[in-house]
């Protein structure tokens, strides 16, 4: 049981496994929350309220940490995400238009994101498909992004 408001369900899996193997130092804080959300795809409610108890932390503390650092992902990830680099070498090779006529295509269960610079300039303007580079071309062809 990890806090008052959590008691009666079970803590996600490995939570208590993570903090072990970090050490409950709250320096580890950090390192803790990366791990978690590469587990488990983002930072839910439970798992926040955990790692405070675990850590011996206010929940506060661990939350202001959450919500600083903006990879810390606070919602359950969308079931497909489709991202634009709208970094300077993607953006004047036309990533702006780019985006624009995927905001107007895109199919339900879809979340459109705006990138910085992925390091992948000279194949601009870059789009990731699901985490995948993905070629323009193939995505601006298509009736829809799906
Ligand atoms: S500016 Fe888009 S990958 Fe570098």
């Amino acid at each position: 049981m990890c806090s008052r408001e959590t008691a009666g369900t079970a803590p996600p899996a490995g939570i208590e496994r993570c903090i072990a193997r970090h050490g409950r130092s709250p320096d580890e804080l950090i390192e803790i929350l990366h791990a978690l959300q590469h587990q488990q795809g983002w930072l839910s409610p439970q798992t926040l309220a955990c790692v405070a108890r675990g850590l011996g932390l206010p929940l506060s503390r661990v939350l202001g940490v959450a919500t600083f650092y903006h990879l810390f992902a606070l919602q359950p990830p969308p079931p497909h995400r489709v991202g634009v680099c709208l970094g300077t070498a993607c953006f004047v090779r036309g990533a702006s238009a780019l985006q624009q006529r995927l905001a107007r295509r895109l199919a339900p269960g879809w979340v459109l994101e705006q990138l910085s610079c992925i390091g992948a300039c000279a194949q601009g303007p870059v789009l990731l498909v699901d985490g995948q580079i993905a070629a323009p071309e193939a995505v601006a062809c298509s009736d829809e992004v799906s």
